[in-house]
């Protein structure tokens, strides 16, 4: 796991962020949620997909969710202003957790949205602590699968509602190097759909949805070209959290997505009451 949490360590990632919005003429005491987009929503479809997952999730403002993998807190920020909820978000990389509670302070939200540095695999909570529970674009990072989905299992109360949005593999093997969650084949460990589904419900989980969202990645990627030369990168972008070949990873994941290589999955899981 030493690997992929050095993936995701970027050094004095808050600073990067803070001299991008004053490169761009924003004033970081005065933005926007929206102003982050660029860097705090790192998964397919950006906040177009996090909307979805507010609707699919059905959370209440009365409730404690868990973000797991919550990166710098984008989707973190963005549940907790748009249902009023608490969440509290959980990340391996120590630098994104250091980001993710400056940002919130930004915007003045740190009663709301709380944060830990921790493993998704053994989490610094107790069991049945929270209401709801989502993971954004984390599962292809983690090998022990079913370890992961007995972890959300353990800390969420029963009755409560864990909403995935994850890679998956597809078809057609092997998958092209490097995408944006692993620089080559040793930090990525995807299975295909059906098999995330039945380690979903071993873990215990009912499947209340599931969606396949393979076909609108593709669309969003549809424009995009091979990348040539020095990689022209705007001031804030994902290449603050995983490097200067940004281009090509998200070149490699269009690759990917069209040639049947690796898929997106959308889903909502209960944990039955006893
Ligand atoms: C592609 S990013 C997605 C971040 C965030 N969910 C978002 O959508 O903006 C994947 C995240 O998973 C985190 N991650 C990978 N392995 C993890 C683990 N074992 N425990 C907790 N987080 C992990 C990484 O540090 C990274 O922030």
């Amino acid at each position: 796991m030493k690997h992929i949490h050095s993936y995701y360590s970027p050094n004095d990632l808050y600073n990067k962020i803070i001299e991008g919005l004053h490169n761009m003429g924003k004033d970081p005491e005065k933005i926007t949620l929206d102003d982050l987009l660029p860097v705090d929503e790192f998964h397919i479809r950006s906040k177009t997909a996090t909307y979805e997952l507010i609707r699919l999730a059905r959370f209440t403002p009365d409730m404690h969710i868990l973000d797991v993998g919550c990166g710098v807190g984008g989707s973190t920020r963005r549940l907790a202003y748009e249902i009023g909820c608490q969440v509290t978000g959980v990340d391996l990389s120590d630098e994104y957790i250091d980001a993710a509670e400056r940002l919130t302070k930004l915007f003045n939200m740190q009663t709301r949205a709380k944060f830990h540095a921790a493993s998704a695999l053994d989490m610094p909570f107790e069991d049945n602590s929270f209401d709801g529970a989502w993971s954004i674009q984390m599962n292809m990072n983690i090998e022990d699968k079913l370890g992961l989905m007995k972890e959300i299992f353990r800390v969420l109360k029963p009755g409560g509602r864990a909403v995935l949005y994850e890679l998956c593999a597809h078809k057609n093997t092997p998958v092209y190097y490097p995408t944006p969650w692993a620089q080559d084949n040793t930090m990525s460990f995807l299975v295909v759909p059906e098999e995330f589904r039945k380690i979903i419900t071993d873990a215990g989980f009912e499947i209340d949805a599931w969606t396949d969202k393979t076909d609108l990645a593709k669309i969003a990627f549809s424009e995009m070209t091979e990348p040539v030369g020095d990689p022209d990168l705007p001031e804030l972008g994902t290449h603050l959290l995983v490097g200067e070949d940004i281009l090509t990873k998200a070149y490699n994941l269009k690759r990917n997505l069209f040639e049947e290589r690796v898929s997106l999955i959308e889903t909502a899981a209960v944990k039955p009451r006893a």
